[in-house]
Formats: C-alpha cells, structure tokens, sequence
C-alpha cells in the first residue's frame, strides 16, 4: 500500500533540499553531515541531474557512489527524496540517439550542452526513461532512507520532430475520429488548409503568418497528455518495486505546458517550486498565490514546497537577492497555505558548471554567512513546526483556472497581445490577498457550492459544460464575477455566435455582449465610478443586469461597463475591461461584503498575513507574517509554536505560530 504522507516517514515536516554530492569530495562530504544537522535538514533531493554518474554507458549501471551517499545521508538521519534524472541525458545517449533530441519550431535540433535536451515522444527516450526509473526503483526501493521519489524535473519542453508529429497524428485520430471533424473544428475551410489526408497534418511548425489556432491549442492538449503519460510510465516502473510515495515537481504558473490539473491527479503527493518574479511585498504576494494554487491542484491535501531559493528572486533579466528574514518568511507563507515543509535548491552552491551563482543553502562563502545562519533558523523553525502536519486550509473564495483558457489566450490573431491569462489570474489573487482573504483555484467544470465568491478573471474559452456549471452556480446562490472576453470561445475555440458569452452564462449574468473593442496600449477609458479601464473594453446590453458603472468616454459613453444580475438564488456579475489596481480592489471589497466572504482574520492591519491551518480533529494553528513596518498588537494572544512563549505582539518582519485555544 502506498502512503501519501512524507511527513509521517519524517517525524515532522520536510526540510532540506537538492543535494548534489557528485560536485564534490569526501571533505566536503563530511562538512556536509555535520552542517544537515546543524540546520536540522531531515530530507535530502538526490539524483535530479545524475544520469551521466548513474549510467556512464548505455545500460551499464554504476550505483555504488549512490549507496555511499544515500547510506551516509541515512546515517546522519537525513531521508531521501530519489529522482529519476531523466530531465538530462547524458551525452553519449544525444550520440546514440540523435533522433531524440528536441527540434524547435523552426526547425533547428538542439544539441546536448545545457539540460532538458530531450524529445519526449521519441521511442529511444522513453525506453530509456523507463529502465533507468526501473532500475534504480529495483535497487533502492524499499532503502529504509527512501521517503519519496522524484520522478524527472519540471517536465515541460517541447518538440516538433517528426516523432512528435507521428505522435500527435494518433492522438488527433483518436480525439477527432475522422479528418473531416478535424478539418471542421481547426477551421481549416479558410485559408485552404483542409487536410486530405493524416500525413498532411503537422505540429504548428515555424509557418508563414498565423498559426491555425486549433491546431495550436490541440498540440498543447496533446503535449500535455504526452508528459502525463511519460509520467505515468516512469511512476508505474517505480511502483512494481516500491510502495513510497512518488511525485513529480510542479513549476508554477506558465512554464509548464500542462494541464496542471490532470498531471497533479497521478501524483501521490503534490510538490512544487517557487522563485519570486518580483522582490519585496510582491514576492510574498507572489508566494502566496503559488501556495493557493498547489494546495488547489492537491485538492485542498497537504502539500510540498520542493525548491525554492535561500536568495534568489528572478526580476526579469537579473536575479535579486532575498532581505534578510525573507527566507524565512517566505517559508512560513508556503507552510501556512498547506505546505507541509520546504526544501531548497540546492544544498550547497556549486562552485562551476550552469547554475553556480544560483543561491544555495551554503553559500561559497561557507557556514559562517548570513545565508547559512538563516538557514539554520528556518531549519529550527520548522522542526517546531512538527504538529502542522496533515493539516489542511479553507479558502471562502475561488478564483477558476483551466489550462484550455491559458492556452486560448496564447495562440495567434488574437485581438489584443495584452490578454495575459496568468496577469489576469494574479491580479485576482493580489487583489484578495491583500484584503486578507484564503483563496483556492478552481476548475470551471468543478462543484463550486462551496465557494460564497467565484472569480474567473480569464475564461476566454468556456466550454458548454463549464458554461452550465457556473450558470448553475450562481443560480444555486453564489457570486460570481467574470471578467472581460469571458466565455467568448467554445472548447474548440469556435467563437460563440448570436453574442458573447455562452448561453447559460448570458442567462446567468443577464448580459450580452455585442463587440469588443480593445484598446491601445496607454490608452485608459473612465468609468462613471471614478475607476478606470485598460487594455479593452465592449459594448455591451444589459438584459435584466444593472449597471454598477458605465464607460464615459467615445461611443461607448453610458454603455455599460460593470453589470450585475440576481438570478436565482445568487449575483452574477460582469466587467468589461480591465480594471485599474485601486478599481478592482474596490470592486474585490464590494463582491466580498455582498458575497458574506471575509478575512481569515478579520481586524489586522494591511500587510500581516493571516492563514489558519486545522486538523481533522478540530486543532487549529495560525501563521502571521508581519509585511508591515509597524508592530501590531494580536487580537488574541496565544501560544507560538516559534519561541515557545505566548505571543502578544508582532514586531515589524516577524513571523508567529499561534496554537488557537
Ligand atoms: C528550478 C529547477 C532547478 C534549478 C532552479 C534554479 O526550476 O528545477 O533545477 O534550475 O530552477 O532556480
């Protein structure tokens, strides 16, 4: 029987992170032993890149280095995480298979010299992915160090090979039946691009103007099956000898071209990374909403951060460091939604090679540094941290996420490039996060009765199923808000004809949508409210809706902007544009006082951070993050797990731990 909890193998939640003993030697071994426990790591990542030391020729396999190191990790009490290193084929395996190496749009094969420098349609791969999980589940599956398995890292490259197009010919056989469908669902009548036969059909290779958008969105469909099933067959290799847990780390929001939701389906338990794209403020907001969304696509289970950086925050083209007590912070943001330890990459900094500069748990500075002694201070901190776990966390509020809608939003000829799927969906968890709100991601076709307030800030594409599920929503008595461009196209990415959005969703939200029409890139269009407009707007007729607000500018003036309709037991509301920061915090404020949704703690000051976790036995444990520059006096003092005292206030950048009577 497989169990899914990490935390019962460890005693405790999880801490520590990748380990890659193979860049260094038996002085540095022992240093390493001797700083685990020092910081108080009790699980170690190990074998994520090792596929060259691990299977220096193919089907030679050389573990005895790895015995060493998983026995002396078990030795000094560490559990390991074992990854199957199949994210970096070694470079003999590029030799032997050149086939198997990943083909660009445009046509250029990539060569070995970085990672990922794989196809993973390629027969050669996936066989090879299969024996090298299978060999080492037969060798280290029932190792009493073993916690979880690590199957591959972060799939998500692409490929258009001629493999990938064989592959995505069976998979369209099998989903459309016949050319004719595929040809009526990609549209193929304009442009001349009617298929006549399956050889014809292609991935969306590098072509003369836009790509067809059926076809874009059916090979990120496919694509996505394709690392599912890659999963799956490593996962069931691991299985035939190993009753551990096993995962495969999530990279959240856009990088993986996945269906999050599926793929996290398969997992025995969900793991993710995190690296800030922003610093500060926006960096804890930032790993808020990663932390909702992995808690969400573990269905509200207990969950694990699996990286994260002890100073790394990536701001566009350069990386920041983290302030001193951040990495704490942003630790304790993680664990308060639902994680159930955090693990870093990587343990120590390497000294060469690609990622030498990425930060580390000891930094090339060594154990007396800055970076080291919080390090050790988040290892305290979590080991005190031991009876969170298995506890889970509620959120009144849903904001819908669905990959069919992302994907929608990335094809061509679309009428604006500023329909950013991922924006829209942080701008929603921003908004709530900083009114103090718990958030979970939803699915559109999901039960959502639970939820006082659903927000669906880009459901471009909506299907008929999702569109009846939201209808019945709101009809059933919850509010739901949906923003611009919602519900425009069908699950085939057909355009809704007679009026946007799909049917159910007009009777829900009384509206109809007549045309859009998007704006230019400064532009700002005013609302009879005081707020203001970006990036598009419509004109649309309001049925049985009132208007909230209206536009007041161009042919649009006094057409409405912002709608809302009762309908049957429930609101159904609509904004037409994209609204300015301080707008659509108003906006988010009023849903929440008519939704009856409110703060996890209600009466803190912006800027600390409040989530309560609970036990299925009726235990309760609240995390407070103090962004703020000021000490805030506690409502309620209580016991904090972190000093062992009764906490009366929070000083500015503190963190508490509060046992709730
Ligand atoms: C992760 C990846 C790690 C490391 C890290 C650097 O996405 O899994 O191997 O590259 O990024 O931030």
């Amino acid at each position: 029987m497989t169990t899914r909890s990490v935390t019962d193998r460890l005693g405790g939640l999880a801490f520590g992170g990748d380990y890659n003993p193979e860049q260094w030697d038996e002085p540095v071994w022992k240093e390493d032993d001797e700083l685990m426990r020092r910081a108080r790591v009790n699980l170690a990542t190990v074998g994520v890149f090792s596929w060259a030391l691990l299977e220096p020729e193919e089907g030679r396999y050389d573990f005895a280095w790895l015995d060493a190191h998983i026995d002396r990790l078990h030795g000094n009490g560490v559990a390991v995480d074992l990854a199957t290193p199949t994210a970096s084929p070694p470079p003999w395996f590029t030799l032997a298979h050149p086939d198997a190496l990943p083909v660009t749009p445009d046509g250029t094969r990539l060569t070995h010299g970085s990672r990922d420098t794989y196809c993973l349609t390629a027969p050669a791969y996936r066989s090879a992915a299969r024996r090298i999980a299978s060999a080492l589940a037969e060798r280290y599956g029932d190792h009493p160090a073993l916690a979880l398995w690590h199957v591959h890292n972060e799939y998500g490259t692409l490929c258009h090979c001629d493999h990938t197009a064989a592959a995505f010919r069976g998979w369209l056989r099998a989903r459309h039946g016949s050319l004719d469908a595929l040809n009526d669902t990609w549209g193929t009548a304009f442009w001349s691009q009617c298929y006549t036969s399956w050889e014809q059909v292609l991935p969306p290779r590098a072509t003369q103007w836009h790509k067809n958008p059926g076809q874009a969105l059916d090979f990120h469909r496919f694509w996505s099956d394709e690392i599912i099933a890659a999963y799956r067959e490593q996962r069931d290799a691991i299985r035939v000898h190993s009753d551990r847990p096993v995962t495969t780390n999530l990279m959240l929001p856009g990088y993986q071209n996945v269906d999050l939701w599926s793929l996290a389906r398969e997992l025995d338990v969900v793991t993710s990374d995190h690296y800030p794209g922003s610093p500060g403020l926006d960096a804890a907001a930032d790993t808020a909403f990663h932390a909702d969304r992995t808690r969400s696509l573990a269905d509200g289970s207990p969950w694990l951060l699996m990286e994260q950086g002890t100073s790394t925050v990536y701001d566009r083209d350069r990386v920041l460091a983290k302030e001193p007590g951040e990495m704490l912070r942003h630790t304790l943001g993680h664990i308060a939604r639902g994680s159930e330890g955090a693990l870093f990459f990587q343990w120590r900094q390497s000294r060469a090679g690609a990622e030498m500069w990425h930060s580390a748990m000891v930094p090339h500075a060594g154990p007396d540094s800055r970076i080291f002694r919080e390090v050790t201070q988040v290892g305290d901190a979590i080991a005190r941290l031991g009876e969170l776990a298995g506890s889970t966390v509620s959120a009144p509020v849903a904001v819908l996420h669905d990959a069919d809608a992302w994907w929608a939003l990335s094809v061509d000829g679309l009428p604006s490039p500023d329909l950013g799927y991922h924006e829209a969906l942080g701008q929603a968890h921003r908004a709530l996060w900083d009114a103090g709100v718990t958030v979970d991601f939803a699915h559109p076709g999901q039960e959502l009765g639970r939820y006082r307030l659903v927000i669906a800030p880009a459901l471009f594409l909506m299907s008929d199923a999702g569109a009846e599920n939201l209808r019945r929503y709101v009809e059933g008595g919850g509010t739901l808000l949906v923003q611009h461009a919602g519900g425009f196209v069908d699950d085939r990415l057909h355009a809704r004809l007679g009026g946007y959005p799909a049917g159910p969703l007009r009777e829900a939200l009384g509206i109809r949508v007549e045309e859009y029409r998007p704006l230019r890139r400064e532009e700002r269009i005013a609302l009879s409210d005081g707020s203001y407009g970006t990036v598009w707007s419509e004109s649309l007729r309001s049925g049985n809706a009132e208007t909230l607000a209206a536009y007041t500018q161009g042919m649009l003036t006094d057409r409405p902007a912002l709608t809302r309709h009762r309908y049957g037991a429930g609101q159904g509301w609509y904004l037409s544009t994209r609204l300015n920061g301080a707008g659509y915090g108003a906006l988010i404020h009023r849903l929440l006082d008519e939704a009856g949704a409110g703060p996890d703690t209600p009466g803190l000051p912006a800027g600390v951070e409040a989530v309560t976790r609970h036990a299925p036995d009726g235990r309760r444990w609240q995390v407070l993050i103090n962004h703020g520059p000021d000490t805030v006096s506690l409502p309620e003092p209580a016991h904090d797990l972190l000093t062992g005292t009764t906490a009366r206030d929070l000083p500015p950048g503190a963190c508490a731990v509060l046992r709730k009577p």
